[in-house]
């Protein structure tokens, strides 16, 4: 199996260049085959994600051709085939196929998502929003059934701001017959991505991006061209790292305005960073102010960098702490953490992390896609040589990171 190797301790200098969103491009690729046509989707990221889906667009008779600039998905010839292929479980947001195949087709057959494990991860948000549109389902074993004679636009009130039940609300109620509204939305910049994309293709939908958004159902949709938004969690990280190591790094094409929590963040622990457009240079800073974290909904600290800023915190001269509020087990990391020499107490939703703690390398392993990430960047600060097993968790999310922190001279590399 394939292990990261990091030689740490070392200052990072240079230009990170910024992806198209991993949370966006998720749902924009299902999306894609509501227009029965053909779309492109430019700035898209170079994730193991974005392959698994392809390959599932082709269970369903969905052609796709891909270069370095630009992937098109023609849908024109589209089958209903039941997806019940292994591919279904090896990542949360397969889950979009059900919103998309209902709105499409009115009847769906699926395997349940994946995913990383961060505690319980029902969809029971998602069929609620699906039986506010008249939609029936039945889940047996691994397979869910879904069925509508016609889907009727209504409103659907979610007790939670769901990301993925928001998106695949929309996309089961692009087609359907009146208007629907939801409310308690999810806010989530991918959320906005989703419904530029879809009106793109046609459909009607206001308030993306605040609470209440309201859908007309149209009578079908047309192939589209799309620029994905810049990936704010992979943009967030190398932040992160930048203000333990940068000497100075710039992020670049990166969204700023979707960044304001981290940023506000970095400011309380003292870390320098200068904004221009959509750039970020980032310093490292020696002397880092511990604070107190607490991870909520968008605009709030997003939880998917949560993992990640533990290992900035574990270098802040005195006590931090960090409330997880949207996952019930989201510090598997730490424990990978404590042993390369953090001090950091769980107790219960609270990580309590006191630095500064000097980190030496040892051998850890990647549990999950931003717990790896969390890793990788501890490696990066720690004496000696760090080893990650399990890398593959990491490549799910982050494009071609190998090479990018190459290019800003950092010693890592992937053993074969
Ligand atoms: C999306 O997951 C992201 N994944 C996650 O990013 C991110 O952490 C999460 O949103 C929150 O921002 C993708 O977009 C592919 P939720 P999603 O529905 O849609 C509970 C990453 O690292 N819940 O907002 O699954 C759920 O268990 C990944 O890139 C229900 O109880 O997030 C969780 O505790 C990790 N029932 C909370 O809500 C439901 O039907 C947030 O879930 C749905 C969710």
């Amino acid at each position: 199996m394939n292990k990261i190797i990091i030689h740490g301790g070392f200052p990072l200098e240079g230009i990170i260049n910024i992806d198209g969103s991993k949370n966006s491009v998720v749902a924009l690729i299902p999306a894609s085959i509501l227009s029965k046509s053909v779309v492109r989707i430019y700035n898209y990221p170079k994730i193991s994600d974005v392959g698994v889906l392809i390959d599932i667009l082709k269970e369903l008779n969905v052609n796709t051709k891909i270069n370095e600039t630009y992937l098109e998905i023609d849908s024109t010839n589209i089958n209903n085939t039941p997806l019940i292929t292994a591919k279904m479980g090896s990542l949360r947001a397969s889950y979009y196929f059900m919103g998309a195949l209902l709105g499409l087709f009115k009847e769906a057959v699926l395997r349940l998502p994946g995913g990383c494990y961060l505690g319980p991860r029902p969809i029971d948000l998602h069929l609620q929003g699906f039986a506010g549109l008249d939609c029936r389902y039945e889940i047996d074993d691994e397979l869910i059934h879904l069925q509508a004679e016609k889907l009727i636009g209504r409103e659907i009130h979610f007790p939670f701001p769901s990301v993925g039940a928001t998106i695949n609300t929309m996309l089961a109620a692009v087609l359907a017959e009146g208007k629907t509204i939801i409310y308690n939305a999810a806010k989530e910049p991918e959320i906005v991505d989703v419904a530029n994309f879809l009106n793109q293709m046609g459909a009607t939908i206001k308030g993306a991006g605040t609470s209440t958004i309201e859908i007309i159902g149209v009578k079908m949709l047309h192939g589209t061209e799309y620029q994905v938004i810049p990936d704010r969690i992979e943009a967030g990280t190398y932040l992160i790292l930048g203000a333990m190591l940068g000497n100075p790094l710039e992020i670049n094409k990166v969204n700023p305005h979707h960044l304001k929590a981290l940023l506000s963040t970095l400011t309380n622990c003292g870390v320098r960073y200068d904004i221009n457009d959509d750039k970020i240079i980032v310093h490292k800073t020696d002397k880092l102010l511990p604070t107190n974290i607490i991870t909520q909904v968008y605009p709030g600290f997003p939880t998917d960098l949560q993992q990640i800023i533990t290992t900035l915190l574990t270098q802040c001269n005195g006590v931090s702490t960090i409330t997880e509020t949207i996952y019930s087990d989201r510090f598997q990391n730490c424990h990978e953490l404590i042993k390369m020499g953090a001090n950091i107490e769980i107790d219960n939703k609270q990580a309590i992390i006191k630095g500064k703690t000097h980190l030496k390398g040892t051998e850890v392993v990647a549990k999950d896609l931003r717990g790896g990430a969390s890793l990788v960047l501890a490696g990066l600060i720690a004496e000696g040589t760090t080893i990650i097993d399990e890398p593959q968790h990491i490549l799910r999310g982050y494009s071609n990171i190998m090479k990018k922190l190459q290019k800003v001279k950092a010693n890592i590399h992937m053993s074969t």
